[in-house]
């Protein structure tokens, strides 16, 4: 189920401005392939809020082909330079995402690490400006206290699929991935260690402050 009316959505991709073509042909994959990336509404979110809190070291769980960490890294670069670590248990896809962040110019900033990116977190050392969580949804939740520890305070959490095709809302669905996007929000947003709100595009993007 599309959350939002497909009009809607084209509307605020179409505003996102020109970007580098290698950065538009990653679009065009992840929709001939079907594979879910961030989509360019939420990158440029993700790059907002990277730039505003001034983010230098920023770590991803769950990168894919290097399509968010794109948007992270360019924001990385403006804030005068830093790392973007890229975490995905696929080889292949490190690879691919090696190759198009080359393309991009970004080979400098980006730490890549092809394991599970909760343990890879837990193994890297802190304080991070940002992370960026979109590993299985059914591991979001136990991600949490590994990912507290390690962002500095006045740092932001993004979180991606909060609001997971509309599934949250239907009541029958106790899926574990379902029940980690519901347990991770409940966590979130009355644990009193984030300011948060769950922004309605694409598939609902979480963007949280470290208080
Ligand atoms: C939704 S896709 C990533 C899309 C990417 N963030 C983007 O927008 O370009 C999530 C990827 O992370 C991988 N993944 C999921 N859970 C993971 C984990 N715990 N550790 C490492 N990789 C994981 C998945 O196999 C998949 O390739």
């Amino acid at each position: 189920m599309d959350i939002l009316n497909p009009g809607v959505s084209r509307y605020l991709d179409d505003l996102v401005p020109a970007r580098p073509a290698e950065l538009q042909e990653m679009e065009r994959i992840g929709e001939s392939t079907n594979f879910p990336i961030i989509g360019p509404a939420s990158g440029h979110l993700c790059y907002l809020v990277a730039r505003m809190i001034g983010a230098k070291r920023v770590f991803e769980l769950g990168s894919g082909y290097g399509y968010s960490t794109a948007w992270f890294a360019r924001a990385v670069r403006e804030n005068g330079g830093g790392e973007v670590h890229h975490v995905v248990w696929d080889a292949d896809l490190s690879n691919r995402a090696r190759t198009h962040l080359e393309r991009l110019g970004y080979t400098d900033l980006v730490r890549y690490h092809v394991a599970e990116a909760v343990e890879t977190l837990r193994g890297t050392d802190g304080p991070f400006d940002l992370i960026f969580n979109d590993i299985l949804k059914r591991d979001y939740p136990a991600s949490i206290d590994v990912i507290l520890p390690k962002l500095r305070r006045g740092g932001a959490l993004i979180i991606d699929n909060m609001l997971w095709s509309g599934r949250i809302l239907d009541a029958s669905d106790q899926t574990p991935d379902t029940e980690g996007v519901r347990a991770v929000t409940r966590r979130i947003m009355e644990s009193g260690e984030f300011i948060a709100s769950i922004v309605p595009v694409r598939d609902g993007v979480l963007v949280a402050y470290r208080l």
